[in-house]
């Protein structure tokens, strides 16, 4: 079996992980995987820092597409993939998640009959406003297989309309649905010990085991509405000054660029001369899980970090209006504060008190569900 693979935002660099190492060491002669980058992250520490530390083939093309309007970034990215698509003739394209990268290769593989897997299918905010939110319905309803996350995935696409009972072989007309759970779970328990292992991170922060707050921020519904993140990090400082901890923020290139500018002169200074504020530039993903492990609490706006602070056992604060992974809010561990000052402040309250009452029973599966997958799209071809 061939299989393209299509990253090209940070979370999916991560993800593709979980399958390559499945490929890798339970069908290295079944599976031959191709790995296609867009380009749509580009910086070493938004990208090439993933594929060095998480043993991901090296790409064999990047389309070097960089940033742009949804439009043109995603136009880009459509002509690039079909290119490839068309010379390689894969068994299958492989997507993972929502971002625009995701949209262009269901697009371009639908068109020319290449069969597509998503992985992260099923998610809804319904909240059509976010970019993701359209990307993710896109892809799902061109895709062959889908495999979910969450049982709350797999619901949602039973009220779109896909049946749970085709009969194989899937085809885009008659696609398959499976609820297997989640290739980021996968990857926290097997990169946990690495990271316990190689991450220095805490060191180099000076931090102290559960004694900072772990925080980002990179939704543009937060980084280009100036109210919105000022509130944020109005909070930010509140916390780090009144409860003398740290909060770490490992900035998003794309709020590092605006930060200054729309949270005003005057909370830049004051940020900038806190010394419990500490904004570093975006860390590796065995740093990310490191913090994660070791901190009290997370802040984010960010779907994969919302869960990491899950399967770490960590009360996560959402940045947000609302989440795609609402079992955990119905888990009692995460709470959508939005980007509301008094709501962001109720929720560190309440965890800060509660913390110790938090129960983090299993939902994203067994850590298994990459080979599921390959499994099934190998059973499929
Ligand atoms: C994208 C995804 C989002 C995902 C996020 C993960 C879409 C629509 N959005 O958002 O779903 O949660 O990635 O991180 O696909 N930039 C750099 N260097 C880089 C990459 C980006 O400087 O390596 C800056 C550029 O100014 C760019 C901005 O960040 O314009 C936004 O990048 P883009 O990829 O368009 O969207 P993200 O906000 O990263
Ligand atoms: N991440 C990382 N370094 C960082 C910030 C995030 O390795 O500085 C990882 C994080 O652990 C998670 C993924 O990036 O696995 C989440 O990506 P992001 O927040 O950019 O996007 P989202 O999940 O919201 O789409």
């Amino acid at each position: 079996m061939k299989i393209v693979t299509l990253i090209g935002a940070r979370p999916q660099i991560i993800k593709a992980a979980a399958l390559s190492r499945v490929i890798k060491n339970r069908f290295p002669d079944e599976v031959e995987e191709i790995i296609v980058h867009t380009g749509q992250h580009y910086d070493a520490n938004m990208s090439q820092v993933f594929i060095d530390e998480l043993g991901i083939p090296e790409p064999r093309v990047n389309l070097n597409i960089g940033s742009g309007t949804h439009g043109w970034q995603t136009a880009g990215m459509i002509t690039g993939v079909e290119k490839i698509l068309l010379d390689e003739k894969p068994d299958y394209l492989v997507l993972y998640g929502d971002t625009n990268s995701t949209l262009a290769g269901a697009v371009a593989a639908s068109k020319i009959h290449v069969p597509v897997v998503h992985i992260e299918a099923g998610l809804r905010s319904f909240n059509k406003s976010m970019p993701e939110e359209i990307n993710r319905i896109m892809a799902d309803h061109v895709s062959t297989l889908l495999f979910t996350p969450t049982e709350t995935g797999y619901q949602n696409l039973l009220r779109e309309g896909f049946r749970p009972d085709n009969p194989s072989p899937f085809t885009a007309d008659r696609p398959g649905i499976f609820h297997c759970g989640d290739v980021m779970y996968d990857n926290s328990l097997y990169f946990k010990e690495i990271a316990l292992k190689k991450s220095t991170i805490l060191k180099q922060l000076n931090l102290e085991d559960q004694a900072f707050y772990l925080a980002t921020v990179h939704r543009d519904s937060n980084t280009d509405h100036p109210r919105r993140l000022q509130a944020i990090f109005e909070s930010f400082l509140q916390i780090a000054t009144t409860g003398g901890k740290p909060v770490v923020v490992p900035l998003h290139p794309r709020t590092a660029k605006l930060l200054e500018k729309n949270i005003g002169e005057k909370l830049y200074q004051q940020i900038q001369k806190e010394d419990k504020i500490r904004l570093i530039p975006p860390v590796s993903f065995l740093d990310m899980i490191m913090l994660e492990s070791r901190c009290e609490m997370v802040f984010t706006d960010s779907g994969g970090v919302q869960k990491e602070a899950y399967f770490f056992e960590k009360p996560a604060i959402i940045l947000r209006s609302e989440t795609e992974w609402k079992e955990i809010v119905e888990q009692g561990c995460g709470v959508v504060a939005d980007a509301d000052k008094d709501n962001i402040m109720a929720a560190f309250d309440l965890f800060s008190k509660k913390k110790d009452e938090l129960v983090f029973p299993p939902l994203y599966g067994d850590g298994k569900a990459a080979e599921f997958m390959v499994s099934k799209m190998l059973q499929n071809r």
